[in-house]
């Protein structure tokens, strides 16, 4: 077994190729080239003759606890989530998947790190299978109609990851944010962050003179506000004309990657059950819901 890390890159390109053979949609090179793996994420790995048979990557995290949909008094935890867990196909069903996860959970006992993930669902049954508890997840959103003919609005700023000042705008705005509501939410992730918009299907706008970020993606009628970075107006009815296309067709109802602060929305946000996430949570309670682990979060 090896710990592969920023500081061993003979591995990664190893590694990146594993991941790629099972999870042909995830590709980490991007990311890398970026320079974006800091030493808050490893990969502990069985590896039988230079090949590598099985992974578990780890990104050391602080949680951001609170109990119910708008806790200002939060409590900082640190802990391990889980991501690119994966058995070479032609290994699966023979115990290394238990073997790997068994040494991941025992060292994390050891630090008294709690672990997290989130599981795809053909795979949920392992996790329970180690003790994995669920933690249930929803979706917050409102149905309200943002009309976009007639505004005079100008678009909020598009940014761009492959500007150098971009980038820092993000880094900054980021770096000064605080952690978003509910139950079970962390600090934000720079390097977590980028790898999600690295992907290029989520539009990041700028405004309110850079001190405000939100990262979008539009699903017909459908608004989702992946991220929302820095400074809340006081009534976001007035920013999200902004956000959308004026040429397109009406948004008719939006949906949170996150739980966002009271009041910037009204009476009318609901937090629906949200079945399709798998959120499993290993070495601590979780404190009471909502749960909407932040999207651009999870690795
Ligand atoms: C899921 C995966 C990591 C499991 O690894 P594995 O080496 O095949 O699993 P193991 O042989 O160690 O099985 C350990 C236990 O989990 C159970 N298990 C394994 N895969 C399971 C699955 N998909 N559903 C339900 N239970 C499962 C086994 O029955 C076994 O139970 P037991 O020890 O009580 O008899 C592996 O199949 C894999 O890489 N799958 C594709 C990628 C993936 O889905 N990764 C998870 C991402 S969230």
């Amino acid at each position: 077994m090896i710990s592969i890390t920023s500081q061993t890159p003979e591995w990664h390109d190893r590694f990146f190729a594993h991941v790629r053979m099972v999870f042909p949609e995830v590709d980490f090179m991007p990311w890398s080239r970026a320079g974006l793996w800091t030493e808050r994420y490893d990969v502990l790995a069985l590896v039988d003759r230079g090949e590598i048979l099985a992974t578990a990557g780890r990104t050391r995290m602080v949680l951001s606890l609170g109990e119910g949909p708008d806790s200002t008094l939060r409590t900082l935890r640190e802990a391990l989530q889980l991501g690119a867990v994966a058995v070479r196909p032609d290994f699966h069903g023979k115990g290394l998947g238990r073997a790997l996860l068994q040494a991941v959970i025992t060292d994390a006992e050891t630090r008294d790190l709690p672990l997290f993930l989130f599981s795809n669902p053909d795979a949920a049954g392992f996790y329970e299978a180690l003790d994995f508890r669920r933690v249930p997840s929803c979706r917050p959103m409102v149905d309200l109609e943002i009309p976009v003919s007639g505004t005079a609005l100008r678009q909020a700023a598009h940014l761009r990851l492959d500007r150098q000042k971009d980038r820092q705008l993000v880094a900054a705005v980021l770096s000064a944010s605080p952690s978003h509501q509910g139950g079970l939410s962390a600090r934000p992730d720079l390097s977590i962050l980028l790898f999600h918009l690295l992907d290029g299907s989520m539009t990041l706008h700028s405004f309110n003179a850079g001190r405000s970020l939100a990262i979008t993606e539009r699903k017909g009628q459908l608004l989702v506000i992946r991220d929302w970075l820095g400074e809340w107006p006081g009534n976001i009815l007035s920013v999200l004309p902004r956000l959308i296309d004026p040429a397109s067709t009406p948004v008719r109802r939006i949906e949170f990657g996150f739980v966002p602060p009271p009041n910037v929305i009204g009476p009318g946000l609901r937090y629906q059950a949200d079945r399709k996430t798998h959120f499993f949570l290993r070495g601590m309670d979780a404190p009471q819901g909502p749960h909407c682990f932040p999207h651009l979060l999870r690795t």
